[in-house]
């Protein structure tokens, strides 16, 4: 395939070297005078291991040269990779001039040409970037019409610095977000050497995909130095216990506990997190991360009741009481604080759990549910059917299988609130709320 890579630092530079090593050839673009000759003398632009290498053979044998030169750029190729910096700004925005200024390039470019051409932001770039700033701007430099006359799509990369040829070639995805099927099977064919599965989706989803990888890269990173300071201060072998910890890839490294939804709870998490941050306190230590994981999850609590509060109907019906589906413990349950609160603004609740019975709660768990809803025995339902049929709202609180399919059961004129996403909601038609969907 012909490629024109516009951006020859990092991330284009390595995009350039390795695609021609398997049979592609490319034009670089850059306005940096330095980074083109010195393509064009088969050197790289950026130390890299490798990279040098690659960049003097795919020179040597004509698969690769670069030029200031946009148009002739496009004009050669087939295809465009944007690689151009997204630094910050000062106040933390992201700074999309240089991808604003080579869109226009790209599309004087294009209302030249006759050829079909797509163009790939690789580029880092917030969601709704590539609809707001790169197609608008396409259009208007080319007169054409994204996804009919041009493709447009989003291809994040995923390369780390160091051992970026290595990523490059067996990266953990390729992601591509495309909407036509034509720029699709360009990108298909493009990335069919790569050792990586091809995830198609939208244009924002790959967008935002980049984000929520490099945003968790850095929690754990930030998470890891938090645990390291805390074990210090009392002399414990933080890399002994991360050790351990990494070794558990039921729960810990594994995709548990990573969909969004409802609040934590339950006996453990709230207590255990609570006792930590209480303890490093009193050892002087600031470990705002650690600090700030309840506090993030009572919002999470304050975003269900506000999300029903905000339908402006008074009688509610909550199916699922106990903070996970399976068990009776109600201890530190956020739905419950949900239904504290719920009643205190004098709405007419209900409650359905199939697990929870006054009469079988016994102990902690009892004291704990009559302390924080002195009356709860006049609040539970004992079928669904009658709970379902009390609320102008109904709540699904925990994700009981019971209540996995209840979109089936709602009436039209009922309000769904889901906490948990229920299957199928995506067919359900009118009043249904998911709480981060
Ligand atoms: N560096 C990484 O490890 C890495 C990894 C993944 C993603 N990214 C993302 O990839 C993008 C590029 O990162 P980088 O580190 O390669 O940036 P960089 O600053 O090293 O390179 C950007 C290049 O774009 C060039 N440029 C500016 N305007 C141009 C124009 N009109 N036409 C052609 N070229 C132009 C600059 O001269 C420069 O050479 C960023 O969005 C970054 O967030 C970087």
């Amino acid at each position: 395939m012909r490629v024109s890579v516009f951006g020859l630092g990092y991330v284009g530079a390595v995009t350039s070297g390795c695609l021609t090593s398997f049979g592609n050839t490319v034009v670089g673009v850059d306005p940096a005078e330095a980074k083109i000759a010195l393509i064009n003398e088969g050197k790289s632009p950026v130390i890299e291991k490798g990279l040098g290498d690659a960049i003097s053979k795919a020179v040597a044998n004509g698969q690769l040269r670069a030029t200031r030169d946009p148009r002739d750029a496009v004009l050669a190729t087939d295809l465009s990779l944007i690689c151009v910096g997204t630094p910050s700004k000062r106040n933390g925005d992201l700074d999309t001039s240089s991808l604003k200024f080579v869109c226009a390039e790209i599309g004087a470019a294009l209302a030249e040409k006759q050829s079909h051409h797509s163009v790939i932001i690789r580029s880092t770039v917030l969601p709704g970037t590539i609809r707001s700033v790169v197609i608008p701007e396409l259009e208007k430099a080319s007169g054409k019409k994204a996804g009919v006359d041009f493709g447009v799509g989003s291809n994040p990369e995923f390369l780390r610095e160091g051992t970026a040829l290595e990523d490059f070639f067996a990266p953990p995805k390729t992601v591509i977000g495309v909407e036509d099927d034509r720029t699709a099977s360009e990108l298909e064919a493009l990335y069919a050497a790569i050792n990586a599965p091809l995830i198609r989706t939208s244009i924002e989803v790959a967008e935002m995909i980049k984000y929520s990888d490099n945003v968790w890269h850095a929690v754990k990173v930030a998470f890891a130095n938090e645990i390291g300071v805390f074990c210090k201060s009392l002399s414990i072998d933080s890399h002994e216990v991360m050790d351990v910890f990494c070794r558990d890839t039921k729960l810990n490294l594994s995709s548990y506990y990573l969909k969004p939804g409802f609040s934590f709870g339950g006996s453990c998490l709230p207590k255990d997190v609570r006792a930590l941050v209480h303890k490093a306190r009193s050892l002087d230590l600031d470990l705002p991360l650690l600090g700030s994981v309840l506090p993030s999850n009572e919002k999470q609590t304050t975003r269900g009741f506000e999300l029903i509060a905000q339908l402006g109907k008074r009688p509610v019906t909550i199916l699922g009481m106990s903070f996970k589906a399976g068990t009776d413990d109600l201890r530190e349950s956020p739905i419950l604080e949900v239904v504290e609160r719920l009643i205190g603004k004098g709405y007419d609740v209900r409650i359905f759990d199939r697990n929870i019975s006054l009469s079988k709660l016994v102990g902690a768990n009892k004291d704990y549910l009559l302390r924080m809803i002195p009356h709860v025995s006049s609040l539970l339902v004992e079928s669904l059917d009658d709970a379902l049929s009390h609320g102008e709202i109904i709540v699904v609180g925990n994700a009981d299988p019971e209540f996995r399919t209840i979109g089936d059961r709602v009436r039209p004129d009922q309000f769904l609130v889901d906490l948990v996403r229920i299957k199928d909601h995506s067919q359900l038609k009118g009043n249904y709320h998911g709480i981060s969907w």
